[in-house]
């Protein structure tokens, strides 16, 4: 990934526009998101016989149950059953479910598989066995290796959504501290690229960073962890929460710990546990992602490769340098009633509401 240092111009530049005006153009739940334009009469494959479509995710999270309704609503507005459109996510980070569950649909002969490989160099071979079986293989949420036999990335530019995190925690410790970092892998690509990211925006700042705390996408743990963290670390001053579960993680130590405010906690994704973390001034800003974009665009462009040709799905779905990049939002309490209002002008349901809820409480 490139990462030339005006990019970091241009990230604050679009992240005060996105703080600004917050306006979701598809936030990050399938409550919050814009659905894509669904398509209400089912195309005609022209001739060509569906078999299976198979997203896999990572873990069982809200995170992939949104990406999970991306999918089934791409698989209904393509006019597939239930049988041909297949979401599957382990309980938590193993890579070796992953594997056998896409050799279980290798050998059913799918059309296309799309998959988050927590280990994508684990992963490469089996995704290289699907490709050369004549399956599509792409990636959503969590990046490939380089050179994969995955044609297309679906999802956040995690490097530079990282970069978003640390500019925001930048900006809440203007006297630096210390900062604990939660993720859930030390091996799939959006962690570590987000937490890249994060440390180079930090950088010269007088903010430094604990070790990275591995969780393994187990909720349980991550909790441990950040009260570990924290009675280890008195002076912590800010938290990172890498993964969607992670922000919840660390809000909970924080208010055990009665440092709500004091520990300055930046998250990923806008679940509504999150949500809920901001309204409650314990989670200062969070990176909201749009998963269900994520799900939909994964069915639809296996399809398109499937019934059009590679080369043209991939011009039509807008695929540039092997990505569709599906965005992000960033909310803090002043910007929330904003994104909420975004959403509903959208007729996104939302199943949070800041009704009642003063933003000015948490300053
Ligand atoms: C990440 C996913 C992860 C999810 C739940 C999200 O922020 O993009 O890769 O599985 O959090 O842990």
């Amino acid at each position: 990934m490139k990462r030339p240092i005006f990019i970091l111009f241009a990230l604050l530049t679009i992240a005060s526009v996105i703080l600004t005006a917050c306006a979701p153009a598809a936030p990050a739940s399938p409550e919050a998101t814009e659905a894509p334009v669904e398509v209400t009469e089912a195309p005609s494959t022209g001739g060509v016989e569906i078999s299976k479509i198979i997203v896999i995710g990572k873990s069982v999270h809200p995170y992939w149950s949104n990406v999970e309704l991306g999918v089934k609503a791409a698989g209904k507005a393509l006019g597939l059953s239930e049988d041909q459109v297949i979401f599957f996510v382990p309980p938590k980070e193993d890579v070796n479910a992953q594997i056998q569950t896409m050799e279980t649909y290798i050998a059913q002969g799918a059309t296309g598989i799309a998959i988050a490989p927590s280990d994508p160099n684990a992963l490469e071979p089996v995704m290289k066995k699907a490709a050369e079986a004549g399956i599509f293989v792409t990636t959503l949420d969590t990046p490939p290796v380089e050179g994969s036999v995955s044609k297309v990335y679906i999802g956040t530019d995690n490097y530079s959504a990282g970069m978003m995190a640390g500019e925001t925690l930048k900006g809440l410790l203007p006297n630096g501290g210390v900062v604990g970092i939660g993720r859930g892998s030390d091996t799939a690509l959006n962690a570590l690229q987000r937490t890249d990211g994060f440390l180079k925006a930090i950088e010269g700042s007088g903010i430094t960073t604990l070790e990275p705390l591995n969780d393994k996408e187990d909720s349980a743990t991550a909790l441990q962890l950040a009260n570990s963290a924290i009675s280890a670390n008195p002076d912590m001053a800010g938290a990172f929460g890498v993964y969607a579960y992670n922000g919840p993680a660390w809000a909970t130590a924080i208010k055990e710990a009665g440092k709500v405010g004091i520990i300055k906690l930046v998250s990923f994704d806008a679940t509504t546990d999150i949500i809920n973390g901001i309204k409650e001034c314990v989670i200062q800003a969070t990176i909201a992602q749009r998963e269900y974009d994520m799900g939909y665009k994964s069915v639809e462009l296996i399809y398109k490769m499937a019934t059009e040709g590679v080369e043209k799905a991939m011009a039509d779905m807008g695929v540039k340098d092997g990505v569709i990049d599906t965005g992000v939002d960033v909310i803090t309490a002043a910007t929330l009633k904003d994104y909420e209002a975004a959403a509903k002008a959208k007729n996104i349901p939302l199943d949070w509401n800041t009704e009642g809820w003063d933003p000015s409480a948490c300053k």
